[in-house]
């Protein structure tokens, strides 16, 4: 797999040569890229004598100036391809211009010319940081799908203390591998997984469902496969077309859900209950269409099978049970009671009133609740995101448990 490392103007761009080396003992091939700010930083041969392909730096193959087109046409091949994008350190500046669609450099072109997945590591003064710019920029690259791996806290180089510091290129590198999918730290585990919402017949051509997208299960399918995970899906009705799973069913309402859910839970080591299922359901389903001559009906509901207490009750040693939690109000208070009242591993809890957050929008914000107490509320980030630090939380559960 090829891979463009983006290195622009920082005191950190050092750390880039770390990281390259980081990338380059999983197999990749990774050409790097930099700015004409980062070379005043580091010199290109440093890298060029690292990763083994000359470095580009200009738009325009530098010295032959701006006549020589071959190397911009190139160049811009390499958007093709490239698996994906890091840049890193990021600077506000090239933050700002990847928010704004601006093209000014070789770097920057590529952000726009290529389909690759993007992760920036911005590395800057806290002060820049903290502005509403830079933090405006990051939210909108965050909703285009843009992956951040956030700065640390700590000295930095300008003097003062606070969030800027580049993140460990260790964790830089470990973004790159789960978004190609490399990264196997769930491999030997079989995910079964839930998602969309259910169906509950009123009568032949009328239902009761809600809102959910299946986008949230999904991402959680697609990046437990990628993170070497033997995955079963169990969807509800979507409109999103389900990802690449080892077994894969669909099916319609709560019950269906239900008996799916449990004919595959035996085999699961980890269950992560992201489907919206049905509470209740009509209590009886008309034949045929419910006619207006037969006047307004009055629909008894009754309640579903409640799935997640259902594993939970009949948990396999070692299983890992994850749920999750919609609300609208209360979130933590109502979050908390669930976790227990289930007794789950972890909770991932949505309000789903906030914007970004819940159904039908590939952004989620989220908080992820433990028995033990802990709770971690998460910025808002792609559901793909989310997805993947609802992941890294079950393979500390694993580590922690040793079984
Ligand atoms: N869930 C389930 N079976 C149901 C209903 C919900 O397995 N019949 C799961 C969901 O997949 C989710 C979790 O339970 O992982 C929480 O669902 P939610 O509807 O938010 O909570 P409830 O416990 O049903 O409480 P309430 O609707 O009162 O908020």
């Amino acid at each position: 797999m090829r891979i463009a490392l983006g290195v622009s103007g920082g005191i950190a761009a050092y750390k880039a040569a770390e990281l390259l080396r980081l990338l380059q003992e999983k197999g990749l091939e990774v050409q790097v890229v930099m700015t004409r700010n980062a070379c005043e930083f580091i010199t290109p041969l440093t890298f060029a004598a690292l990763s083994g392909h000359k470095v580009i730096t200009e738009m325009f193959g530098g010295a032959a100036g701006a006549s020589n087109v071959e190397s911009a046409i190139e160049h811009i091949a390499l958007a093709q391809s490239i698996d994906t994008l890091v840049i890193a350190p990021a600077t506000a500046n090239v933050l700002a211009k990847m928010a704004n669609g601006i093209a000014d450099d070789f770097l920057t072109t590529l952000c726009l010319a290529t389909k690759a997945p993007l992760i920036v590591a911005p590395a800057m003064n806290v002060n820049m940081w903290d502005h509403a710019a830079t933090q405006q920029n990051l939210e909108t690259l965050r909703r285009r799908g843009v992956r951040v791996v956030n700065p640390d806290d700590g000295y930095l180089a300008c003097g003062m203390t606070g969030a800027g510091r580049l993140a460990d290129p260790q964790l830089i590198a470990q973004s790159v591998f789960e978004t190609l999918g490399l990264s196997e730290d769930l491999k030997g585990e079989v995910v079964l997984v839930t998602a969309g919402p259910t169906e509950e017949p009123l009568d032949a051509v009328r239902y009761l469902s809600n809102r959910s997208s299946g986008k949230m299960g999904y991402a959680i399918a697609e990046a437990s496969r990628r993170r070497g995970a033997q995955v079963v899906l169990v969807s509800g009705p979507t409109r999103e077309d389900p990802p690449a799973a080892h077994t894969f069913e669909r099916v319609r309402t709560a019950n269906e859900m239900a008996e799916a859910v449990l004919r595959h839970a035996g085999k699961a080591t980890v269950v992560v209950m992201a489907a919206a299922v049905a509470d209740f359901r009509p209590g009886t389903v008309h034949e045929g269409k419910i006619k207006k001559q037969q006047g307004t009906p009055v629909v008894t509901l009754e309640p579903t099978t409640d799935i997640l207490a259902e594993i939970s009750r009949h948990r396999r040693d070692g299983q890992i049970i994850v749920g999750f939690s919609a609300e609208t109000a209360q979130l933590i208070e109502n979050a908390t009671a669930k976790l227990h009242a289930k007794n789950l591993d972890l909770l991932v809890a949505n309000d789903v009133s906030q914007n970004g957050a819940g159904f039908d929008v590939g952004t989620n914000i989220v908080t992820l609740l433990f028995p033990d107490g802990r709770n971690i509320a998460l910025e808002k980030m792609s559901k793909f995101e989310v997805a993947n630090r609802v992941l890294d939380q079950v393979v500390e559960i694993r580590r922690k448990s040793g079984v």
